[in-house]
């Protein structure tokens, strides 16, 4: 734990002795595993390699948030970034491994920078079919002086096949409204009058403006370098999966995949190479045990930004700060 931590940070760190306590719930296979053996288990080591000791036709949702075709250091490792040629190589190398681990009714997602996408557009689209692209506005993002900021990301939606599972009921929005309208006898249309406000629920679109990235106030946060939120990760659980199902993230980081899955009732495996952050990931793993909770998602729905004063309170805090 850092010295000097003021105490609204709520930022999740690890003491040594921690991670030796933790590291004790990590599979290390080097043979192949059964289904029974690795659900609701964080695998340690190369997911390269990995990929080859799991079973076939088990996964129901695949998450993937792969390093970023950038220089970027995960502990006590780090990636490089490469041409766009080699890096469609390097994520050919896993995606091409993981097709048959997935069901024939699997839904795959698959994380991206602007720079990074285009290569995995290439290979996804050699495997599945792809559905759609996700944009989600990241809000956080270094100024430049001589380009445009980089504030948003993509996530590619595929599927096996045709035949999948999709829930839009589950993933509605809750949006204030801005123009409330009334029919002729003065009811409201297609809105309702709420002791916060007036709301309307609507369809979720592929341009994602309600996320905060977790910063140091959110119970969630670790001292990963890019943890994705729980939000963005709950709208994809939600909307592809039922509860029961298995849920793969192949880099796993923190652990946010298989945190909101265990929140939400799936089944989950992750593989991370990094010992910290794959016990950070059992940390957390260990505290949504008695924590439910997702911040921005409640009574079923997900919230617009700056709108539930109980879930939303540090998205409140951060959209203040960033105003500022
Ligand atoms: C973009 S981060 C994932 C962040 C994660 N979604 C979260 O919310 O924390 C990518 C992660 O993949 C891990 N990683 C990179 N190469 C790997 C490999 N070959 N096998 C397993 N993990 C790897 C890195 O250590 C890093 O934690």
């Amino acid at each position: 734990m850092s010295k000097n931590k003021s105490s609204r940070n709520k930022t999740i760190e690890l003491s040594e002795n921690d991670v030796v306590q933790l590291e004790t719930k990590l599979l290390t296979p080097d043979s192949k595993l059964d289904k029974e053996n690795l659900i609701n288990k964080t695998i340690l080591g190369d997911a390269l390699e990995i990929i080859d000791y799991l079973p076939n036709h088990f996964v129901d949702l695949l998450f993937v948030d792969p390093p970023y075709n950038m220089n970027k250091v995960f502990g006590a490792k780090s990636f490089k970034e490469m041409d766009s040629g080699e890096y469609e190589v390097w994520v050919r190398s896993w995606l091409s491994k993981l097709v048959d681990k997935l069901k024939p009714t699997a839904s795959v997602y698959i994380c991206g920078d602007w720079r990074s996408s285009s290569a995995l557009f290439r290979v996804l689209d050699d495997y599945f079919q792809i559905r759609n692209r996700i944009t989600w506005e990241r809000e956080k993002g270094r100024g430049a002086k001589t380009n445009w900021k980089n504030s948003s990301e993509d996530i590619w939606f595929a599927t096996v096949s045709e035949d999948y599972y999709f829930d839009v009921e589950a993933v509605k929005l809750k949006k204030k409204v801005i123009a409330p309208y009334r029919d002729d006898s003065g009811k409201p249309k297609d809105w309702s009058e709420e002791e916060r406000g007036n709301f309307r629920l609507t369809h979720p679109s592929n341009l994602w403006t309600d996320l905060s990235v977790p910063f140091w106030s959110m119970p969630e946060n670790t001292n990963h370098p890019t943890q994705k939120p729980e939000k963005l990760v709950a709208k994809i659980i939600l909307a592809s999966s039922r509860k029961g199902d298995v849920i793969l993230d192949p880099f796993l980081g923190s652990g946010t995949t298989s945190v909101v899955a265990k929140k939400l009732g799936r089944l989950y495996v992750g593989i991370e190479m990094d010992k910290y952050f794959a016990c950070v990931a059992e940390r957390r793993l260990e505290m949504a045990e008695t924590d439910h909770r997702i911040q921005g998602y409640a009574d079923g729905v997900f919230w617009e930004r700056n709108v539930n004063p109980e879930n939303n309170a540090a998205d409140d805090i951060n959209y203040q700060r960033l105003l500022l």
